[in-house]
């Protein structure tokens, strides 16, 4: 049973939630629950509040630490639910595992997130995209600067009102110097370290006037992988085209999302691998007709320029099909398209 202490003062009123910068704007409360002596104790709600941390807590040190990306919608008649909670669940729980970290009951997951999600519902915008985006972040809180597995944990849940967080469409470099995910290594958790990791070569790549970057596979620099917070789609022959989840690649539910959707519309859809050497001559020859990103922050966004060694290009069609798949996942998300797959899971 989660407890729930209302935060008397609620910041609501005095926020503006037409278009709220990514991340920036917390809500009213905050959901904690810990592990200790070897198992999650019951969680609760409390007022939003800084931590109180030692500075020996492990994660601090060696980044044992996870987190999800979710969200809340309004249908448009007005009731709230979970996008895919489950499948976070699921996602949560592998990286976790490669992180040596103990595993979240499927059934405390689901039930701090509808309670938290019903208490905070109100903060969801309405303009259109207008969501809630939750944070589920779970890191090693023993105190302890000795190498080691830690003992104890919190899983928090904070959430922010967002709207998805690019508002054009983006110009990408292919990254064929630095590497985001080695075989073997942590690319599919989605784990703290990937992120921080991939500062330098974003930053980089920032200061020429890119958006983001896509990364290419580490050993032979010669397969495109995904985006800094995002999986790649494109469209080569008419064919969805993305290359396959593999170690190395995150398993983004959005990614997922959008191929059941293509499949559900007949839209012919691939998962293999895209070389660098395709990618361009698709774009010379006009094989590739649309290139765009998905994630849960992001949602479904066209990429207008890739740069490949200092060449760029722009794919010359419509956008046809990722604006298909876009309209009828907004279709579902509103409730006015059947949710065949029962992806709404629904808090009131
Ligand atoms: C998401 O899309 O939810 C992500 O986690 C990517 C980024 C905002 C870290």
């Amino acid at each position: 049973m989660i407890t729930i202490e209302k935060n008397p003062v609620s910041l609501l009123p005095q926020t503006d939630l037409t278009a709220p910068v990514f991340g920036k704007i917390h809500t009213d409360h905050l959901f904690v629950a810990e592990y200790k002596n070897g198992t999650w104790h019951e969680g609760k709600i409390i007022p939003f509040q800084h931590l109180s941390l030692s500075p020996f807590a492990l994660a601090l040190h060696y980044a044992q630490s996870v987190f999800e990306g979710m969200k809340a919608f309004n249908t448009a008649d007005g009731r709230t639910y979970v996008f895919r909670p489950e499948d976070h669940h699921t996602r949560l729980t592998r990286s976790m595992q490669r992180m040596c970290m103990p595993e979240i009951p499927k059934s405390l997951f689901l039930e701090a997130v509808s309670t938290f999600v019903h208490l905070e519902k109100e903060w969801i915008p309405s303009a259109q995209g207008g969501a809630l985006y939750l944070r589920p972040l779970v890191f090693a809180s023993e105190a302890r600067v000795g190498v080691k597995i830690a003992e104890e944990y919190l899983f928090l849940i904070m959430a922010c009102p967002t709207v998805p967080m690019y508002s054009k469409p983006l110009s990408v470099k292919v990254e064929t110097q630095y590497a985001r995910a080695a075989e073997g290594g942590t690319g599919n958790a989605k784990c703290a370290g990937n992120y921080g990791a991939a500062f330098y070569p974003t930053h980089l790549a920032q200061q020429e006037g890119f958006d983001q970057v896509i990364w290419t596979d580490a050993k032979t620099h010669s397969f495109i992988e995904e985006s800094g917070t995002m999986n790649v789609f494109a469209v080569i022959n008419g064919v969805l085209t993305t290359p396959p989840v593999s170690g190395t690649i995150l398993e983004g539910i959005t990614r997922d999302t959008i191929l059941s959707i293509a499949k559900r519309m007949n839209i012919p859809t691939e998962e293999r691998k895209i070389s660098v050497e395709e990618l361009e001559s698709g774009f010379k020859n006009g094989s590739i007709t649309e290139i765009f990103g998905t994630g849960t922050a992001a949602a479904v966004i066209p990429i207008q320029k890739v740069s490949i060694d200092g060449r760029t290009y722009s794919p010359e069609g419509e956008y046809s099909i990722m604006n298909q798949l876009g309209s009828t996942l907004q279709s579902i998300r509103s409730g006015t398209l059947e949710d065949t797959q029962h992806w709404m899971v629904f808090v009131d």
